[in-house]
């Protein structure tokens, strides 16, 4: 077996993957773009699903799997591969028993790296957040993408310059969007030789039913768990919107706990509020995670029939307003009643 082929995945349908309609949608649209013989680049926020979907696509594509994570320390080399090392080769002599003969010669040991294996056999590339490798590390990537031919440095050996992509390769890459920390803006040029699908939160179906894979909850309590997420996702307080981690957390820290989000458990409110405060705060700022625990305080208690109903529908750095309460409801039909009798 050739050394290079340890870093090869087989591509095998996931544990726990989850097809809904949303799901085969995207799916079967970028299926559709890679047959049709382009690369395809998932972007969007964190957690709404972008590695496991290329997973799932290279395995449709049923050819095994080459991936690589996006680096900051990245160079070409990184990518296409060098001389790392030196292969040694001891000959042992001894051919008259009692004379031991032994000869050593160092070679430089040129060592493909992924890309290039991935290339020359026709392996599936995932290329996972790779605008977090710094561009100029990316640039051997335009021809392979434009041309189907790979710059091969010297040194590797061999006596072209260059290597043929095999036609069964394909690329699939995924990115966060540009205002993310530790994030290069894609070059022009590349994002040009590829078919860019945008993603987003999922649809509620989607959310609800990863996180029922995830964490085996009943559905009544994944349902209150997605809908206190989604609800703060939509009331744009946060720094950053809670993703269906959050849900998958909350949901697999009851679980082990042995918990329901009952009206009594106050630990079921604690967990929301660290779980969702931490995941949508950078820097930790207490106000921050003050009003994110507001809302979310409010969410649980609404979800739980134990409190008041939040206007989630303002903008971002508005307070909290507190629209509806179950006392001002009662409040609202005595005075409706009241009115209905005198008039
Ligand atoms: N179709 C699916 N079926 C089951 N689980 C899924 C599915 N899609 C996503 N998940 C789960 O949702 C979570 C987030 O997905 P994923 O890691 O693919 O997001 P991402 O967009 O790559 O996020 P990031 O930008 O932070 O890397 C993971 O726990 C993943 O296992
Ligand atoms: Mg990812």
């Amino acid at each position: 077996m050739i050394d290079e082929m340890t870093t090869v995945l087989e591509p095998r349908p996931l544990s726990d993957f989850v097809e809904t309609k949303y799901v085969k949608d995207i799916t079967n649209r970028a299926l559709s773009y890679i047959k049709a013989g382009f690369p395809v680049h998932l972007r969007g926020p964190s957690g709404t699903g972008k590695t496991t979907l290329a997973m799932h696509l290279a395995s449709k594509i049923e050819r095994p799997v080459v991936m690589i994570h996006g680096d900051e320390e990245f160079s070409t080399s990184d990518l296409v591969g060098g001389e790392h090392g030196y292969r040694i080769r001891k000959v042992v002599d001894r051919f008259i028993s009692s004379v031991l003969k032994t000869e050593e010669d160092m070679v430089k040991r040129w060592v493909d790296n992924r890309l290039t294996v991935a290339c020359k056999y026709g392996f599936t590339l995932i290329y996972d957040e790779f605008t977090r490798s710094r561009p100029e590390a990316n640039n051997i990537l335009l021809s392979i993408l434009q041309e189907k031919m790979m710059d091969l440095p010297v040194g590797r050996g061999g006596e072209e310059p260059y290597l043929k992509v095999d036609p069964d390769f394909t690329a699939i890459f995924t990115s966060n969007p540009e205002e993310y920390a530790g994030v290069h803006r894609s070059q022009d040029a590349l994002r040009d030789r590829m078919i860019t699908m945008d993603l987003d939160h999922f649809d509620y179906d989607t959310e609800l039913a990863v996180t029922l894979a995830k964490a085996k909850l009943s559905r009544q309590n994944t349902q209150i768990i997605v809908n206190i997420v989604r609800g703060l996702r939509e009331s744009e307080k946060c720094e950053f919107a809670p993703t269906v981690r959050g849900c998958i957390m909350i949901a697999k820290t009851l679980k082990v706990q042995k918990l329901t989000p009952s009206k009594s458990n106050s630990r079921f409110m604690q967990m929301c509020q660290d779980i969702l405060a931490s995941e949508t705060s950078r820097v930790g700022s207490k106000t921050n995670q003050g009003r994110v625990k507001e809302i979310v305080r409010e969410l649980v208690a609404k979800e739980l029939g134990i409190g008041k109903t939040i206007d989630v529908g303002k903008k971002a750095g508005d307070s909290v307003t507190v629209i509806e309460t179950i006392d001002s409801k009662k409040e609202k039909k005595e005075n409706e009643s009241l009115a209905g009798v005198s008039s």
